[in-house]
């Protein structure tokens, strides 16, 4: 059976992908909570936070479960450590589907925004980091017509414990450029895009998957950047068509 290995993004943890769990009962899904996330318990230094750190776990745990080669299918920061184990364990991955994701690495701004984050983090918890980021996470039609998603999302920010969302943001600052990477994957590439993703827009993400060799590229109507939890069906039906493709 093949194993699906899903990499959620920032600040979330592994539940952001419950419907895709839910829905792909004829794969192998793995989703671990990522260090610092969810119920993974950790007294980590913010230094211990890095794309190759997260990456390195993802390893680890495809090793325990004795899993050789896996689809990985990571969300935004998902996707950073998916580039990750293409550049450093090319051999472990059988295919990439790339979620509301970019290649480029931060901008300066990006760094001092990183940096104002957690300090805002530090001072006020999650809540913090919940109210700055949800109206940009969403789209309009789910803020405006999905109450139950709203809460979901700012319900899991809420209980993201303070120390993880520091380590990631100095992960997210310190990230490397991808953007070489892109034309070197030679594995199938499924791209997702939200239509209305204000933090990975679609013409980027368009731009990335043409840089892919043979990648394939879908647009999500009515999502944003959590476009799993947003559209599941949509979502869920373009996941398993490209896996079906892999069998
Ligand atoms: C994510 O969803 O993982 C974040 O938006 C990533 C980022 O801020 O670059």
């Amino acid at each position: 059976m093949t194993t699906v290995l899903f990499v959620h993004g920032f600040p979330f943890d592994h539940l952001m992908w419950r419907h895709q769990i839910a829905a792909l009962t004829r794969w192998h899904c793995l989703a671990p909570d990522l260090r610092g996330a969810g119920a993974a318990v950790t007294s980590l230094a913010v230094a211990d936070y890095s794309m190759a750190a997260y990456a390195d776990d993802l390893i680890a745990l495809l090793d325990r479960s004795q899993v050789r080669q896996a689809v990985v299918c990571g969300l935004s920061m998902g996707g950073y450590i998916a580039f990750e184990l293409l550049r450093r364990f090319p051999q472990r991955v059988l295919a990439t589907i790339l979620c509301n994701t970019k290649a480029e690495a931060d901008t300066a701004d990006g760094k001092r925004g990183r940096d104002a984050l957690a300090a805002r983090v530090q001072r006020g918890g999650a809540t913090a980091a919940a109210a700055e980021l949800v109206p940009k996470l969403l789209a309009p039609p789910t803020r405006e017509r999905r109450p139950d998603v709203v809460r979901e999302v700012q319900t899991m920010i809420d209980r993201q414990p303070v120390a993880g969302i520091v380590g990631a943001l100095h992960a997210l600052r310190e990230r490397p450029d991808s953007t070489p990477l892109l034309a070197q994957i030679n594995v199938p590439v499924l791209v997702l895009a939200g239509a209305d993703d204000q933090i990975a827009p679609v013409g980027g993400m368009e731009a990335m998957a043409k840089a892919i060799p043979g990648a394939e590229f879908a647009v999500i109507r009515e999502a944003g950047h959590l476009s799993p939890l947003e559209q599941p069906r949509e979502v869920n039906a373009a996941v398993v068509t490209f896996l079906e493709k892999l069998r």
